[in-house]
């Protein structure tokens, strides 16, 4: 049994403090229109939570890079070094604007995994497709349009195409994939940001959500993948180079072809915990709410190694 697979019964309580300490923070920024702010406030309170923990972890998604990001920068040590070596991925504000406009799904995310497990994603762009779980492996394909993937999962699911939604990033990028989803007569759930609660969204059967595409963040492909991994889902993603820069900050993190498309085991590989707690009001999980002297946050916590998936409601002091 690996390090992580040993340690992380005692690590899937540890991370939740993480994520909500982080949602704590930003949510006091709720609605005040400074992204800067927001985010500035969950990175602060992320970096504390995590360096209170026992473990020698290296940031291999996080904030950007070292001379961009003063916090929880790409190749950060976090953790007390006592304990398991772990790879960390995170985004302590998933969804600055959501926060700042006050609009719903903005989370604080995190995902551990052992050490070489995480794609290390260069912040750039990436195309993404994914599905939820129970469906034969190899049904979707970054290859096909969004029309011809909409129609393979309906014939799947056994339903008519028309009772099949997708959840795409409201972005004129994504004209052609609008247009071709809506040929098939499939439905479309445009939202204006988060697309790891998008893609989180196929793997739950109470948001509607079938299937997620288009292109978002790459640090968030990798993120949505470690929670896909853990509830159950299929997903590929290809890394969006817009110029020669993105292209030299691949090559840094390793990456040498730049057409490739990764499936789900290759974005986040091995034993993987996830941890999301909800910043504003979502199709998963409530936002923070104070109420009167105490704080309420609602946080999922999961395990690749076992599946699990559990549901925290945390009730602090204020
Ligand atoms: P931030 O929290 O960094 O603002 O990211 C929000 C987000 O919507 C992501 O979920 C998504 O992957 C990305 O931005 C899309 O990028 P863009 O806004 O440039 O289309």
């Amino acid at each position: 049994m690996s390090e992580i697979s040993k340690l992380d019964r005692k690590l899937t309580l540890e991370i939740v403090r993480v994520t909500e300490a982080a949602a704590r923070a930003a949510c006091n920024l709720v609605g005040l229109g400074d992204e800067k702010a927001a985010d500035q406030a969950a990175v602060d309170a992320m970096r504390t939570a995590l360096n209170e923990l026992d473990i020698d972890g290296t940031i291999v998604i996080g904030e950007g890079e070292r001379d961009e990001a003063p916090m929880l920068y790409i190749g950060e040590k976090v953790g007390t070094g006592n304990g398991p070596k772990i790879d960390i991925a995170l985004d302590p504000l998933e969804g600055t604007t959501l926060t700042a406009k006050g609009g719903p799904n903005a989370l604080a995310v995190i995902a551990f995994a052992e050490s070489g497990n995480f794609l290390h994603a260069p912040d750039t762009y990436m195309e993404k497709i994914a599905i939820g779980g129970g469906y034969p492996e190899g049904l979707i394909d970054l290859d096909k349009s969004a029309g011809e993937n909409m129609r393979a999962l309906a014939d799947a699911k056994g339903v008519p195409v028309n009772q099949t939604i997708a959840c795409v990033l409201d972005r004129p990028r994504h004209a052609e994939i609008i247009a071709s989803i809506r040929e098939t007569g499939a439905r479309i759930k445009l939202i204006s940001d988060g697309d790891v609660a998008g893609v989180m969204a196929t793997a739950n059967p109470d948001t509607g959500v079938d299937m997620y595409v288009g292109t978002g963040g790459a640090p968030e492909g990798v993120l949505a993948a470690a929670a896909l991994r853990c509830i159950g889902g299929q997903m590929q993603g290809r890394l969006v180079f817009r110029n020669e820069d993105e292209k030299a900050r691949a090559i840094k993190w390793g990456v040498t072809d730049f057409s490739r498309v990764y499936n789900l085991e290759e974005l986040a590989a091995g034993s993987v915990i996830f941890a999301a707690t909800g910043v504003t009001d979502g199709s998963m999980l409530r936002g923070v709410r104070q109420i009167r002297d105490r704080v309420h946050t609602e946080t999922v916590v999961m395990r690749s190694h076992t599946s699990t998936v559990r549901y925290i409601r945390g009730n602090h002091r204020a």
